[in-house]
């Protein structure tokens, strides 16, 4: 079944936005070297875009954690499905999030990584719906604050669909 997508941020100001904080980051870390952790699937798309925008040495590493619940909601129940190749011991480790809603997800897995003792510990969310707030989290990176509306695109799937979309947008249903 096709839904009709309409555009909530386009192309062009995702762009932009990252730039702008790949600038940010790579002040921020001048001298220093950042470990970006992405989180699967969704992150993958916006993590190579701000990669690509760092100019400090960058590594990157992926894991992969299930909030059990309906396509658009969490239940709050988080489970760790793939952990990190490498080591974070010492290092500035950059959280890459593609949305955070409840912060469930977030505060869940912040005290999991800081038991590991990076140097430094911090958050990208390239979306944020603050109005959905369950659990506080520190976001220190924001792409883009959104209203409460279920959001396509960038990484960012309806039952595993549209992550290939080039822009953000709203499903109709
Ligand atoms: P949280 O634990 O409630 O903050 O949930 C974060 C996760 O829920 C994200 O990483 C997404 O996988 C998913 N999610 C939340 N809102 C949306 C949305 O609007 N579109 C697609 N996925 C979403
Ligand atoms: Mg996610």
């Amino acid at each position: 079944m096709e839904s009709k997508i309409s555009v909530l941020i386009s192309e062009e100001e995702v762009d932009k936005k990252i730039r702008e904080l790949g600038e940010q980051i790579s002040k921020d870390y001048a001298g220093e070297s950042v470990h970006l952790v992405c989180i699967l699937k969704g992150s993958v798309f916006i993590t190579c875009e701000l990669a690509k925008r760092i100019t400090v040495p960058v590594t990157m590493d992926f894991m992969s954690v299930s909030s059990y619940g309906d396509g658009t909601k969490s239940s709050g129940i988080v489970k760790l499905v793939k952990d990190l190749d490498e080591t974070i011991e010492g290092k500035n480790v950059i959280i890459v999030e593609d949305i955070i809603d409840s912060g469930r997800t977030l505060s869940y897995l912040l005290p999991v990584l800081r038991e590991r003792r990076p140097k430094t510990l911090r958050l990208f969310a390239f979306l944020d719906k603050p109005e959905r707030r369950v659990k506080e989290v520190p976001v220190d990176y924001c792409g883009f604050q959104i209203p409460d509306e279920f959001v396509v695109g960038y990484g960012l799937d309806y039952a595993q669909r549209y992550r290939n979309l080039p822009y953000v947008g709203i499903v109709e249903v």
